[in-house]
């Protein structure tokens, strides 16, 4: 067989091909981050880079030409910040990620920058990005010195772990290289980032417009000793403990194609993984052995591995069969993972609506979600002078400290250990948007410590004993509705039938176990988590318990209905318009609010947001209070929550 010279140079490419690919497969991976304001030269400076690395294409370096004459801030020069921000338009359309991750590749090592767009979300987009940054490029400009947002974003990233910062004192050339200045700059900063821990800070005056200092050596800064950017980035040393820490994997999948298979599938946090290895899984404390570690070929196919590390993902399966779910850990039987339900975490709130203690949230971790409550928060840092303030909530960009309480146990570990077993994201249950961002920084030993108390008699004997079936009728409506009329009219009539009823009306509960309680929103979650904790109460002693409360968030009344067993909560719509409820105006309350000498009413200047689906409606336009009641114990009765018999 002859070989032809095509063949022979082919083979030759792919030899090339695959020494090039190994040389860089084995060269190490830095991800690191760049921030600082919109206009500190962030994207003049990734623009810099990938154009100095030679990472840009002929054809986009053309456009760039062009554009930079066209459109630049630069004149004839080329405007680097339109190779960045023309990306990012692009990306800006109709894509649902803020982050790009851009990848660059030089002779000695393989990098990854997270480009946060500078837009109002920034700090959101930051803090996903700097969560699995090693590095943060701090940007300054030198005309500005360090700036508030300067220390926000230095405080941000070292809450998100990472340890190492380049000061990028930028715009030097428009301060004429002075070094006074750039030392004035970087001992202030170090100073800050000091008290933050931050110990591994390389300063290094640059001008990212002019290429100073950016690859080479710039000659206007002679006084300067350290190393430029690039070099900087290719040599740092960043801990790579991940492989060499205990085995955690989050399940992300229960992969069961049929029956004669069960994987459990995720990507490895920390640790590695052999067959035959003891694992044990949080946060049930079953153990097994690993059988097979099995992952994706090349081909499409599978292939099973000897060993797994940190970072790869996998499908694991076991000896025994034992139950797993999407959201467990797996971890090595050795030094097992930990679970617990109630933690304190910092948290970093990035919604315009400001946290609500006390309203559940949804909490996602690596893989488990779960229901969050959030106690007011202990403190609220300053992040220009790093001190703790009192705070009784937290609003956009603010960062504190707070106790969080789950509905269910979760497999977890300490932010500071493990990265991705310790954050999580706090979603709003109404509108699906990400509300905080928050770090683990233990789990609360006051819940270990406190375990329930197995008691003889239940709720089923208790209820038994009054004959009858418990039962919460949630009324919510607006105020003057007729909830505290119909709910006691029904009251009046189940007591006539020899129930055993209780009702908790708002303006009793507030002289009372609320009277601390006033009205604003944050007031009126707490106010309805207690009653929907006292209501869970009362049915477990088998009451029939009314409660007449405006209760205006669909997240509290969720709450409360979360609290009880299926079929066991009703939500009562109360339903009268505004107007109606206004003209009757029988407390006087509405003519005040209008008046402006009651803040915060409900449905003047604050909100009511209606059942979207509540067990029952009734139309107070069209019935007497009377007829409501009426209706409502019909319904009991028919449905079977109520006999009439009785003790
Ligand atoms: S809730 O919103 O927290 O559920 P709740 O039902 O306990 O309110 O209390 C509402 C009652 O308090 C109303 O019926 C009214 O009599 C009185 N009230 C006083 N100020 C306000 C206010 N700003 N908004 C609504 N109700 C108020």
């Amino acid at each position: 067989m002859s070989t032809s010279p095509i063949a022979l140079r082919d083979a030759q490419i792919s030899e090339d091909v695959v020494a090039y690919l190994q040389a860089h497969e084995h060269k190490s991976m830095l991800r690191f981050i760049t921030c600082g304001s919109v206009d500190d030269g962030k994207s003049t400076l990734i623009g810099r880079l990938l154009y100095e690395a030679k990472l840009i294409f002929d054809d986009q370096l053309a456009a760039l030409e062009r554009d930079s004459k066209k459109v630049g801030t630069q004149g004839e020069k080329i405007d680097f910040a339109l190779l960045v921000d023309g990306l990012a338009a692009e990306r800006e359309q109709g894509i649902t990620i803020d982050v790009a991750y851009r990848f660059f590749t030089t002779d000695k090592r393989k990098f990854i920058v997270a480009d946060t767009p500078g837009h109002a979300q920034y700090t959101r987009n930051m803090a996903t990005g700097a969560s699995t940054a090693d590095v943060a490029v701090v940007m300054i400009d030198a005309r500005k010195g360090v700036l508030e947002q300067t220390r926000r974003h230095t405080t941000i990233v070292s809450l998100l772990g990472v340890k190492h910062i380049v000061l990028a004192v930028n715009k030097m050339d428009l301060v004429g290289f002075d070094q006074s200045i750039y030392d004035a700059i970087v001992e202030e900063y170090r100073a800050f980032a000091g008290r933050l821990g931050l110990e591994d800070i390389a300063a290094i005056p640059l001008s990212a417009l002019e290429g100073d200092n950016v690859i080479d050596k710039s000659a206007n800064t002679p006084w300067y000793k350290g190393p430029q950017l690039l070099g900087h980035l290719e040599t740092i040393e960043v801990e790579d403990d991940l492989a060499a820490a205990p085995f955690r994997m989050p399940v992300q999948w229960v992969n069961r194609p049929n029956l004669d298979f069960r994987g459990f599938s995720g990507a490895i946090a920390s640790g590695q993984i052999k067959p035959g290895d003891r694992v044990r899984v949080a946060p049930s404390g079953q153990e097994s052995r690993v059988d097979k570690i099995i992952v994706m070929a090349a081909d499409g196919g599978e292939k099973s591995l000897k060993q797994a590390v940190a970072g790869q993902s996998v499908t694991l399966t076991l000896m025994d069969e034992i139950d797993i779910s999407r959201g467990d850990v797996i971890a090595t039987a050795d030094a097992p993972t930990e679970a617990a339900d109630q933690f304190q975490a910092k948290l970093l709130w990035m919604s315009d609506q400001p946290l609500l203690p006390g309203r559940p949230y949804l909490f996602k971790s690596a893989a488990a979600t779960a229901s969050a409550q959030i106690s007011g928060p202990k403190c609220r840092i300053n992040v220009n002078t790093l001190e703790e303030l009192a705070a009784k909530t937290l609003e956009l960009n603010e960062i504190g400290m707070c106790n969080l309480s789950l509905d269910r146990d979760i497999a977890y570990q300490p932010y500071a250990e493990n990265r991705t077993l310790g954050g999580f994201v706090l979603i709003d249950k109404l509108t699906n948007a990400t509300v905080g961002a928050g770090m683990i920084d233990y789990a609360l030993r006051r819940a270990a410590n406190i375990h329930r108390q197995a008691l003889d008699i239940d709720r089923k004997d208790r209820a038994q004993a009054k004959a009858q079936k418990p039962l919460v009728l949630w009324f919510t409506g607006l105020s003057g509705s007729g909830k505290s009329t119909i709910a006691n009219i029904l009251d009046q009539k189940l007591h006539a039938l020899g129930k055993h009823t209780v009702l908790l009306d708002g303006d009793n509960v507030r002289h009372g176990l609320n009277r601390d309680l006033g009205f604003t929103d944050a007031d009126r979650v707490e106010n309805i988590r207690r009653v929907a904790e006292v209501a869970k109460l009362m049915a477990d002693a088998g009451l029939i318990v009314l409660t007449a409360f405006i209760s205006p968030f669909r997240a509290e009344r969720e709450l409360a209905r979360s609290r009880l067993p299926e079929g066991e909560f009703w939500e009562i719509f109360v339903d009268t318009p505004l107007e109606v409820a206004e003209k009757r105006d029988i407390k006087g309350l509405y003519a005040k609010a209008r008046a402006g000498e009651i803040k915060n009413f409900t449905g003047v200047d604050s909100p009511y947001e209606s059942p979207e689906a509540p067990d029952m409606r009734v139309d107070t336009a069209r019935m007497t209070a009377e007829e409501a009641a009426e209706q409502i114990l019909a319904k009991m009765l028919s449905s079977g929550v109520l006999e009439r018999g009785g003790a």
